[in-house]
């Protein structure tokens, strides 16, 4: 039988052989048709995310009620590159669930089918957990358990070696980062500062003139201590349990890579949580983290060394946000929302984490 490439070409058929083949259920007869519901619209910027209800000929003990699929988005707006580097996002996806999910310190859905190929997934229908909503922000009950769980995950794969097995994860150096980067980036954050200069603060005008020249101080930095990071740690890729203090489910795994972990608390810390909503500090709060990292094990790492990185991740998520503004499509309602809601923390913890002061001291490497 033919394999789906995406969640469209699912039918019935396939998804009885699928579940079938996983001794779900007796034979692939029993799953008699399918239905889908379009998930996420507004959520995901770059999949297409459907959930499959399944219908049985029976009642079969353990068989999911519905499942999710996950596939490269059929935005007809995305250029072809960018439609080229999704698909190459959702193939190492597709990666993680085939060779790490089961085996990572951090909570994943179960994983049906990955197709390394397609990029397609069929996972778990997480619908009785809850959601992130970045838009809101990260409550600071639940920041502290994604922490807990970053610091687990970022802990098991701690300098370890077993990550140089799996090529396909590959270091994280952007390939923007190449001789013609400065130059692009230039262009990037000047259609940015043409498009919404008037709504940054003096400060995020100041660092992103800065990080035109002096982003290759913060770069090459980023690449030790090597740990598993998740890449896009932010809350609307969380889902949470309803008891207080369980750890969230992690999804969205297609910017996974080996790395410095301050390239998630950074990420998760200036972006997901309101400054107005925690009470602690950033630097409380990786603090918080680093006690974790200690306590599943890591040795060597000092707080001052955690707390550095941290800094260094603030200043590549507002890198990184300056090359989002011009790939992704930002006109849909809950993406300005979710635009203007990051930009907003951002501004804040440059001025808590003094990312100015920070960065014009930064040496050369
Ligand atoms: N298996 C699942 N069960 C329940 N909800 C899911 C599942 N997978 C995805 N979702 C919902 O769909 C949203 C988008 O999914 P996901 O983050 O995997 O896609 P994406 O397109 O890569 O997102 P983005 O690029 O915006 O981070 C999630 O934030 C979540 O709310
Ligand atoms: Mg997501």
């Amino acid at each position: 039988m033919e394999e789906p490439s995406n969640a469209a070409d699912i039918t019935p058929e396939w998804l009885g052989a699928l579940m079938h083949g996983l001794g779900l259920i007796s034979a692939p007869a029993d799953v008699t048709g399918i239905t889908v519901e379009r998930l996420g619209d507004g959520v995901g910027f770059t999949s297409d995310i459907q959930r499959i209800g399944i219908g049985y000929n029976r009642r079969i003990e353990g068989a999911p009620a519905s499942l999710v699929a996950k596939s490269p988005s059929s935005n007809p707006a995305l250029a072809p590159a960018t439609k080229e580097r999704i698909l190459a996002a959702c193939r190492k996806e597709a990666q993680f669930y085939s060779h790490l999910a089961n085996q990572c310190a951090v909570r994943t859905l179960r994983v049906f089918f990955a197709g390394v190929e397609s990029g397609l997934l069929v996972l778990e229908d997480g619908n009785e957990l809850l959601p992130g909503d970045q838009v809101l922000g990260c409550p600071y009950d639940r920041a502290l358990s994604a922490l807990d769980s970053l610091a687990a995950l970022h802990a098991q794969w701690w300098h370890d070696p077993r990550s140089s097995s799996h090529e396909w994860i590959g270091r994280r150096i952007p390939d923007w980062l190449d001789s013609g980067a400065q130059a692009r980036y230039r262009s990037l954050w000047e259609r940015q500062l043409q498009g919404e200069g008037e709504e940054l603060s003096p400060a995020r005008r100041q660092i992103g003139d800065l990080l035109v020249t002096d982003f290759h101080k913060v770069q090459p930095r980023l690449a030790v201590p090597v740990t598993l990071v998740h890449g896009d740690y932010r809350v609307d890729n969380l889902l949470f349990p309803p008891g207080a203090g369980d750890p969230p489910v992690v999804i969205d795994w297609p910017a996974v890579a080996l790395c410095n972990p301050g390239v998630d608390t950074g990420y998760f810390l200036s972006g997901s949580v309101n400054s107005t909503d925690r009470s602690a500090s950033i630097e409380q709060l990786s603090r918080h983290y680093w006690d974790n990292l200690r306590e599943h094990g890591v040795t060597g790492y000092s707080l001052d060394e955690c707390l550095l990185d941290c800094r260094l991740g603030v200043l590549d998520a507002l890198y990184r946000h300056t090359i989002y503004y011009s790939v992704f499509d930002l006109t849909a309602d809950r993406a300005q929302r979710l635009w203007r809601a990051i930009r907003s923390r951002h501004e804040a913890a440059i001025e808590e984490l003094d990312l100015l002061g920070f960065l014009a001291n930064l040496g050369e490497t």
